[in-house]
């Protein structure tokens, strides 16, 4: 199960190793980990710091932290001022988030999100890709798309950032509809929710914005269903 920290545009370099000491100490001596990984997606110019970070302690290594970036350029090389390319961030991170709603709403395409999806696969980076509706996964699939080398979230446009959650039934409705073999959700998840999902077995994980900014608030995702 993937417990990816979608942190937006907070936080800088010294927030870094408070963020990443504290996460540890709540959950390193959890007895059971329950299978699940710990994603930080971060701004750009933090994820070479971030990987130095984990890189030397031997508790985040163990534990498999694993580092995202949030958007990455439709372009590999070339004359386009401000972005990043795919080749920047491939030895840094294992994952990208493309898609999310706060970006198509700048302009991304499904057509850009399937280059981005295309060109981070081609460079062991998996693409994991927000959605808000089930077309925008049809127009990815028909693109011819290999959506089982992605991560697909589903985050409900009114569910983001709101304290809105969106219900269990529409979540399983949207997954059986979606043709995805599993899915995360995303879109005001906090630990006080997740007992509305436990029984949605293909949820494999979650996408945590506001909730994970507090090291504390996203050991308690992390440790439930035991909170002690
Ligand atoms: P939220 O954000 O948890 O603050 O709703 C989720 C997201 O946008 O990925």
């Amino acid at each position: 199960m993937y417990l990816i920290a979608n942190w937006k545009l907070n936080k800088t370099v010294e927030n870094l190793e408070p963020w990443l000491k504290e996460v540890i100490s709540e959950i390193t001596e959890l007895r059971s980990h329950h299978n699940k990984k710990i994603i930080i997606a971060a701004s750009d110019v933090l994820l070479t710091t971030l990987s130095k970070l984990i890189n030397k302690s031997a508790k985040a290594r163990k534990l498999g932290i694993s580092i995202a970036a949030q958007d990455v350029s439709v372009y590999v090389s070339g004359p386009h001022t401000g972005e990043t390319s795919v080749l920047q961030i491939k030895d840094i991170v294992d994952y990208c988030i493309i898609g999310h709603s706060e970006r198509r709403a700048m302009g991304e395409s499904d057509k850009d999100i399937y280059h981005k999806a295309k060109n981070l696969i081609e460079h062991d980076i998996q693409p994991i890709i927000c959605f808000s509706q089930l077309i925008e996964i049809r127009n990815l699939v028909s693109y011819d798309l290999d959506i089982d080398k992605c991560l697909f979230a589903y985050e409900p446009l009114y569910a983001i950032g709101t304290g809105n959650e969106a219900p269990a039934a529409e979540i399983q409705r949207v997954y059986n509809r979606s043709g995805l073999k599993n899915m995360i959700y995303g879109g005001s998840v906090n630990s006080d929710i997740l007992e509305h999902y436990v029984g949605l077995d293909f949820l494999n994980g979650y996408l945590v914005g506001s909730a994970s900014l507090d090291p504390k608030s996203f050991s308690q995702i992390y440790r439930f269903p035991f909170q002690a």
